[in-house]
């Protein structure tokens, strides 16, 4: 067994008593004010002028700032810089924030904020994929292509072909903390943010550019998120800047949270896609060619949409060699919230296309689904490595060896007789049963973003102060980076203190995300470790004259051929002799290159893989459905922790499977979402968690160069969630003779309309 210890979260007993501190948490200072956005009540026009006088008059009101009275060019984008902090002259989507009130307690400023009369000449709005694709509405010229081999005249040749629409929804993030921040002016100008974000750098850098200061004015801290998946990696800079020019403005402290409705309204969620493909095969289910285009409906701003839809494009492979293949994808500018990062970052939506091609590849052949993935599975290195549609070559392919250890251990094979006897014996309640595989891929394709700083300091009694660039929101990497120095310093676990990211004490980080954090900063922590360790030993060995070699760290002891002394006595005496305790590191990930216009390179690292079994059954009658089991094997490399790994893949199979079965947005035809809260909008609750869930960890080690060969953990199980639809995609096949097509969410609504195509009524 190559795992290490399974350690709980360091902040689980504060997590369940209350105790751990978030962002709303932070004890004021008295005259703090708090702030709340009007937000514009359509989805597209112009915005001639508003009539602030009955909000400035509102109880508690201090101030109310339009984009005029914004001192700097204060924008909130992540990437192109179009994304102003309050509307000026247009207004793009319902909830798009257009002022700022800035009152004595949270409740007046939101009161305040629904009192103003807007003046504003309405244009039609560009809500779907559809209307965006009519007016060429986009954020490139035209469609990005990624392709290998002649897809087009491998379709011509191939044995068989089967085509199709695949409609698939976006997702709330719905962290369960919302989006906040907390701004402290200091002397000279300078401002003390906490945010609940992903990324203090970013927020950083915005709130710089908005004050008109340099980066060395502003520190940001970050404690802990309660829940980020994606939201919180640009969604939280409007927050932070309106906070910190609010604070600039009056001299005061100044707050903002969104509660849940304005968090749902004003902020980005998961891309939604529309696939279209064409594909061609063999008897076996053999892909020889593959056509499939992507439309991304990305919102009014471009935020992280590109490297979105990149990372679909990239992920439209899945576990799956495709020798011809052609991939295009629209990037849609429409009239909504701007769609943003959410676990798995466009892969989800990638590989759910590719899964469903399989589904209906199988349903043609009349063959178990599984056979086909099994048919087109990268083939292992021992097999001959074969490449990407991008160029990279898979050298580390397990997904067939993991696949057949699931298939045995929970009974697949069996199981799937029954799911058939069942359906052949009962008319209304019918059962499915699948297996969805993932592959997916580690690094930021953004090649610089892969990069991690480390502080460490020892103190003279032995104790660690450690600090990195990750943050952390809940998925345990604060506790997963202390292990790793543990580890380093030999000492016990409680001998490390977590600290808070602060953006003065590690800079220029990258957003904890691409599910990178533990593999970035596990390494740039270790580098610190080692350069503290390596001086103490050097100091010990020549102390006692023995090679620095013989000078090991273990159970937090210092052993010496001839002596033998506690950590913190070696700390001790390291201090005295004038030895520097503390030292920074820094760790970039070698070995990848990308080139995302011609879409060739390696943009990864390695690739995590995993699979799962799900069992549904649906009631033909209704509708509705409900997960009976779930088996998954995933590859977490040699787990750093493998509590928090089957946590990460736990939590994120119901999370992929909640997109997919009863997450479902609706906005109506003026762009209001209707789906804002969670009396409409609904996750899966503890009950909706299968009643049969065995999760296991695959043995093996990464092969690639990684913290103690472990492997990212964070988003590539969301996809295990995809088995949970494909299950019930079985299950509808089992109505009737056509393919069922179903889209997602498969909420109650969509799998009835899927029984009445497969009957073909
Ligand atoms: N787990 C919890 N509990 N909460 C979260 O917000 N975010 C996910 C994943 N797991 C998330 C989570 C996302 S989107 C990513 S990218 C990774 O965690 C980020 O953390 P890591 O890089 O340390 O895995
Ligand atoms: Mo995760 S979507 O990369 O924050």
């Amino acid at each position: 067994m190559t795992h290490r210890p399974a350690v709980p979260h360091d902040a689980a007993p504060l997590h369940v008593s209350g105790a751990a501190r978030y962002v709303d948490d932070i004890p004021t200072p008295t005259g703090t004010l708090h702030l709340a956005f009007g937000t514009s009540p359509v989805a597209c026009g112009i915005l001639n002028g508003m009539s602030l006088e009955k909000v400035r008059a509102s109880d508690g009101v201090v101030a109310v700032l339009e984009a005029c009275d914004l001192p700097f060019d204060a924008d909130c984008s992540p990437s192109n810089h179009d994304e102003p902090l309050l509307a000026k002259d247009r207004v793009h989507y319902v909830g798009q924030p257009v002022f700022l009130v800035v009152a004595t307690s949270h409740h007046l400023a939101r009161h305040a904020a629904r009192q103003a009369d807007f003046d504003i000449t309405e244009h039609p709005a560009i809500l779907t994929i559809g209307q965006a694709l009519a007016a060429d509405s986009r954020f490139e010229d035209g469609p990005r292509v990624y392709q290998r081999g002649d897809a087009g005249s491998s379709l011509k040749h191939a044995t068989h072909t089967v085509h199709g629409t695949l409609h698939m929804g976006g997702q709330e993030h719905f962290y369960l903390e919302g989006q906040a921040a907390l701004a402290l002016p200091s002397e000279d100008g300078d401002m003390l943010v906490h945010s609940s974000t992903q990324h203090p750098t970013e927020i950083q850098h915005k709130v710089a550019h908005a004050l008109g200061k340099p980066m060395n004015a502003v520190r940001v801290e970050t404690r802990r998120m309660g829940g980020g998946f994606g939201g919180k990696e640009s969604q939280g800079n409007a927050l932070a800047i309106a906070c910190a020019i609010a604070a600039r403005q009056t001299g005061k402290p100044c707050k903002m949270r969104y509660d849940r409705d304005d968090d749902m309204i004003i902020t980005g969620k998961r891309h939604d896609f529309r696939i279209e493909y064409r594909c061609g095969f063999d008897t076996a289910g053999r892909i020889s060619a593959l056509d499939v285009v992507h439309y991304t409906r990305c919102g009014w701003a471009q935020d992280l949409s590109l490297p979105v839809a990149d990372r679909a494009m990239l992920h439209a492979d899945n576990a799956y060699f495709l020798p011809n293949v052609r991939i295009e994808s629209h990037r849609l500018k429409t009239n909504m919230q701007s769609a943003t990062a959410f676990r798995g970052f466009g892969g989800p939506q990638g590989v759910l296309g590719m899964e469903r091609i399989i589904d209906h590849i199988a349903h043609h052949l009349c063959m178990d689904p599984l056979s086909v993935r099994k048919n087109n599975y990268y083939a292992t290195p021992e097999q001959g490595a074969q490449t990407t549609p991008y160029g990279q070559v898979v050298e580390d392919s397990i997904i067939a060896d993991l696949t057949d250890t699931l298939v045995s251990t929970s009974e697949y094979v069996k199981r799937r007789t029954a799911v058939v006897d069942w359906n052949a014996q009962n008319e209304v309640i019918k059962r499915g049963i699948a297996l969805t595989p993932v592959k997916f891929g580690i690094s930021f394709t953004l090649t610089h973003l892969n990069q991690a700083g480390a502080l460490v300091h020892v103190y003279q009694d032995g104790s660690i102060h450690l600090n990195h660039g990750g943050t952390e929101m809940g998925q345990g990497l604060f506790q997963k980076v202390a292990q790793v120095a543990a580890l380093r310093f030999g000492v016990p676990l409680d001998m490390i203190k977590i600290t808070a990211t602060d953006t003065a004490k590690v800079p220029n980080t990258s957003a904890t995300a691409a599910s990178s954090g533990s593999d970035l900063n596990g390494m740039a922590v270790k580098v610190a470790c080692d350069t503290i360790r390596d001086r103490i030993a050097a100091h010990l060995a020549d102390l006692h004259n023995c090679p620095v070699r013989d000078v090991q760290f273990a159970n937090g002891i210092v052993t010496l051929p001839e002596h033998q002394l506690s950590f913190a006595k070696a700390a001790q005496s390291a201090y005295e002799a004038r030895i520097s305790l503390s030292a920074t590191g820094f760790y970039k990930t070698p070995d990848i290159q990308w080139d995302r216009i011609k879409g060739h390179g390696r943009p990864f690292f390695y690739f995590a893989y995993g699979a799962a079994i799900t069992e549904v059954a649906i009631d033909t009658l209704t509708g509705e459905n409900r997960i009976l089991r779930t088996d998954i094997l995933h590859d977490a490399g040699a787990s750093l922790n493998p509590a928090l790994d089957i946590g990460q893949i736990e939590g994120g199979y119901v999370q992929g499977a909640g997109w997919l079965t009863t997450e479902e947005l609706v906005w109506d035809d003026a762009g209001n979402l209707r789906t804002h809260a969670p009396s409409t909008y609904k996750i899966p609750a503890c009950s909706d968690r299968p009643d049969i869930f065995n999760v296991a960890l695959w043995d093996g080690e990464n092969k690639a160069d990684t913290i103690y060969k472990s492997k990212a953990v964070g988003e590539p199980p969301f996809m295990l969630g995809l088995s949970a639809f494909f299950a019930l995609s079985d299950a509808v096949a089992a109505c009737g003779p056509a393919y069922p097509d179903l889209n997602a969410p498969a909420t109650a609504e969509h799998v009835l309309a899927a029984i009445k195509r497969a009957r073909n009524v």
